[in-house]
């Protein structure tokens, strides 16, 4: 082997390392993570016990909050470690999305942020 087959080869693993590195890196999502931000941007504006909307009985803005929450039929809408059964994933997943509501003008969920909850509540929906 030459002295330039080393170092590409060197360089290789380097590369295969780094990028190891970055996913071993990319933080798991915690519920402070998801209040800084998907939270905030599409779901506090009526989920927060200041709002204006109905939905201030419903509050996600502290983790407490968040893990108190029942629905009308007083069922958990977050059962950690449970997506499937977890209605605050049901009302993510509908088609069209429940939530938000459509006609609030905020943007769906993207496929990513859709995924960053699911794995959330997948973890046990750890607070941070
Ligand atoms: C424009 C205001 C508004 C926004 C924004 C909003 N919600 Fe809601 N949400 C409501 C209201 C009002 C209710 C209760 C009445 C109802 O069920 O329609 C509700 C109910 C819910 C429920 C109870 C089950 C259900 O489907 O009714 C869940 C879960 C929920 N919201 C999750 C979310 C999540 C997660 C977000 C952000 C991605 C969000 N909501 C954004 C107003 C909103």
């Amino acid at each position: 082997m030459n002295r330039k087959m080393i170092l590409t080869g060197m360089a290789m693993v380097g590369s295969v390392l780094m990028s190891a590195l970055a996913l071993a890196q990319t933080p798991a999502p915690t519920y402070e993570s998801l209040r800084d931000g998907i939270l905030t941007a599409k779901c506090l504006k009526c989920h927060s016990a200041g709002s204006t909307s109905d939905a201030n009985q419903m509050p996600f803005d502290t983790y407490a909050a968040l893990l108190a929450d029942v629905d009308d039929s007083g069922t958990k809408i977050l059962i950690p470690g449970d997506v499937n059964d977890s209605i605050l994933n049901k009302a993510l997943v509908k088609t069209p999305p429940s939530m938000p509501p459509k006609k609030s003008g905020i943007p769906p969920l993207t496929p990513e942020e859709l995924a960053t909850v699911q794995l959330w509540i997948q973890n046990g929906a750890p607070e941070k």
